[in-house]
């Protein structure tokens, strides 16, 4: 299902910590770098921050610059994003600023803790408290977000316990730190990540760049998903399959596709595009798999994506992409378009690749971009 495009943010101390124990809010972040927040805010549709940091902070959560919003509204947006919370027990309290604030929020909870939330904010103007089932369901949140809100961009402002979840669950699309030159030093003060399992492998960095005396530095996750739940880095190599297939050479009898093979860490292995390297007939999937050596172990735990479902007939060649997908011991494909008959008639690529124990999982949201390239091919 779509959902928004997720963006991590938060300050940190050189030794990890959100903030310190203390009674008032620490300043881990200088002037010039609350402005760049200010602006990240200005370009996102929501602001998501846990229960914890509004029982804390005691935030606002606004745009502060008046330039910022009136462009905002020119554009046809809300002159504020949405803000919006979690908490599982419910515990909100009612004079807290963030619900006097800025423009319309949203308390996603569970079952029970809507209850009492509803109690608590039921006289408060402008509040939608969302249960998501019996515990908080970060998935139904996002889907929330983007299908009823309208929410393409999501700015999670922490703390600790939310910036930890939305990583583990491979939902967040970015991180964007602001490292601060100073030490907290006490053990129990609040950690931007806590213990626990997380995705494999090494992020990959996209910038770093000075604000004032802090350092920013953008991540995005690398490793792919598992199972048959799309991960916020699947999206993110589907896009570049996408992007492959814009690169074919033109064609009027066969497709235009993207591919690329990734370890289980995020490694890409191989990329490949339709009638790369001047073969007329080679496809984008069979053009990876052939850059890799057959007997690399990472393939067995490796995932293909490719814009289009591999092929499952195929008179080029003797054996069909599924098929390649298959024998080079690959057992999670992720794809955005389903073959039209254009070619071939039911091709079913993805039917054969799960009928033999492959994963497969479909994000029919990318259709429309893995189609781009394939608009000049005969009507469907
Ligand atoms: N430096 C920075 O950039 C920055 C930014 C933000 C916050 N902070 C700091 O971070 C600290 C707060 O962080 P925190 O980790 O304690 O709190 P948090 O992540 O802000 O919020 C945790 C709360 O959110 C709710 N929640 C989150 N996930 C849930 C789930 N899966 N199910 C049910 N409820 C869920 C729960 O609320 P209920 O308790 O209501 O159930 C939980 O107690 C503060 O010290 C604050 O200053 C720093």
């Amino acid at each position: 299902m779509p959902r928004p495009y997720v963006l991590l943010s938060a300050a940190v101390s050189l030794d990890g910590f959100l903030d310190d124990t203390g009674p008032e809010r620490l300043l881990l972040s200088g002037p010039a770098d609350f402005d760049r927040v200010d602006e990240v805010r200005a370009s996102s549709d929501a602001i998501l921050v846990g229960a914890g940091t509004l029982r804390t902070d005691n935030p606002r959560l606004l745009v502060n610059s008046a330039e910022r919003r009136a462009a905002r509204v020119a554009g046809g947006r809300p002159e504020y994003p949405l803000k919006v919370t979690v908490s599982g027990s419910g515990e909100l309290d009612p004079r807290a600023q963030f619900w006097h604030t800025g423009g319309e929020k949203v308390v996603y909870t569970t079952d029970e803790g809507a209850r009492r939330a509803s109690t608590l904010l039921g006289g408060i103007v402008g509040v939608d408290v969302v249960p998501t089932g019996p515990g908080l369901d970060w998935r139904v949140l996002l889907e929330h977000l983007h299908d009823v809100r309208g929410v393409r961009r999501l700015m999670v402002e922490g703390g600790g316990k939310v910036h930890t979840q939305l990583v583990r669950e491979q939902l967040a699309d970015e991180l964007q730190l602001a490292v601060a030159p100073l030490f907290v030093g006490q053990q129990d003060a609040p950690r931007l990540f806590g213990p626990g399992a997380y995705p494999p492998g090494r992020m990959r960095l996209v910038e770093t760049r000075p604000v004032g005396d802090v350092v920013l530095v953008r991540y995005v996750p690398t490793a792919p998903g598992t199972g048959p739940l799309a991960s916020a880095s699947d999206r993110r190599w589907l896009e570049l399959a996408c992007e492959l297939a814009e690169l074919c050479p033109p064609s009027k009898t066969a497709f235009s596709v993207g591919a690329v093979v990734v370890a289980a860490d995020g490694t890409e292995l191989a990329r490949g595009h339709s009638r790369e390297g001047g073969d007329p007939v080679v496809h984008a999937e069979e053009a990876a798999l052939a850059k890799i050596d057959p007997a690399d172990p990472r393939l067995a735990a490796a995932t293909v994506y490719s814009s289009l479902e591999p092929c499952a007939h195929r008179a080029s060649r003797p054996a069909p992409c599924a098929r390649l997908i298959l024998d080079a011991g690959v057992r999670r494909v992720v794809t955005a378009w389903r073959e039209p008959d254009t070619f071939v008639t039911d091709a079913d690529g993805n039917g054969l690749l799960a009928a033999a124990g492959a994963e497969v999982v479909v994000l029919p949201e990318y259709a429309d971009r893995a189609e781009a390239p394939n608009l000049h091919l005969p009507a469907r």
